[in-house]
């Protein structure tokens, strides 16, 4: 058997002794969104570092925990804390939790992040639904002998976002009156922040945010049939826009502002799914 799906089937089986995530709904909490998981009731809680394999988080803002538990009723799995190519870690460390939630048979994933807003339309705070993503990266997590178990050697990109879960995202946010904005994200490898020349281009080819995760996840998600959305916090207009300089801090800050607006939404439409 291949052994990165044995190194996931290890860490699957570990936490199936403990949780039952059959038909739970899988959400990753992204830079300052981690808020929500406090939301979590009957919360069972596990580091990361008691998961055989797992790997471990490096950034500020990203816990390292797993909380299984209902949110308003519905059975969820939440990652407090991803992996980044820009921590060093390779492409299969980096989605290895999407394989895992996927062997313990999740229903649906939706992926968070904090993103740099390239629209000039959008403002710190505002919430984008995820239409379709630009893999400028590098890398590809599925590079590599093709893991059979999971998925196939070429798989669809033209899905790779659950068009029924994106529609119903932009419906339960309309019917709760929450302003989703939506459009492509587009994913570099990190760390440092783009250059005012490197966002014109992204806004030539396209897309309406950048940032420094997701991509990879929503990847190895499609790869294993595990349907996926996506939602970015625009914590900072993306660089050359205002002229400011940006750090860590301004994003943590502004994903502080709509974390309210983001566990309503998040809320809303976990119940829909
Ligand atoms: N660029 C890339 N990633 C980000 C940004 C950004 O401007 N803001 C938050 N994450």
């Amino acid at each position: 058997m291949n052994e990165i799906y044995n190194k996931c089937l290890a860490s699957a089986n570990y936490l199936k002794s403990i949780i039952d995530a059959e038909d739970a709904i899988g959400i990753v909490l992204g830079s300052g969104l981690g808020e929500l998981g406090e939301e979590i009731d009957n919360a069972t809680v596990i580091d990361y570092k008691d998961i055989p394999n797992f790997p471990q988080t490096t950034v500020p803002g990203h816990e390292g925990k797993l909380i299984f538990g209902y949110l308003n009723g519905v059975k969820v799995l939440c990652m407090k804390g991803r992996f980044h190519f820009y921590e060093g870690h390779d492409m299969n460390t980096i989605v290895m939790y999407v394989r895992v939630m996927s062997l313990l048979g999740i229903k649906a994933l939706i992926l968070t992040n904090a993103a740099g807003g390239v629209d000039r339309t959008f403002k710190p705070g505002t919430l984008m639904l995820i239409d379709d993503f630009i893999n400028f990266m590098g890398e590809n997590p599925l590079t590599g002998v093709n893991i059979e178990e999971f998925g196939t050697r070429f798989p669809d990109m033209t899905y790779a976002i659950h068009p029924e879960y994106h529609d119903l995202a932009l419906q339960v946010a309309k019917e709760i009156g929450i302003d989703l904005r939506h459009g492509v994200y587009m994913g570099f490898k990190g760390p440092s922040f783009e250059t005012p020349a490197e966002i014109h281009m992204a806004e030539v080819l396209g897309a309406s945010a950048v940032g420094m995760s997701t991509v990879p996840e929503f990847i190895a998600a499609r790869h294993c049939g595990l349907p996926a959305i996506g939602i970015s916090c625009v914590t900072n207009l993306a660089a050359g826009i205002t002229g400011e300089a940006l750090s860590h801090e301004e994003v943590q800050e502004a994903a502080d502002l709509v974390k309210e607006d983001f566990k309503t939404l998040i809320k809303a439409i976990v119940a829909k799914m």
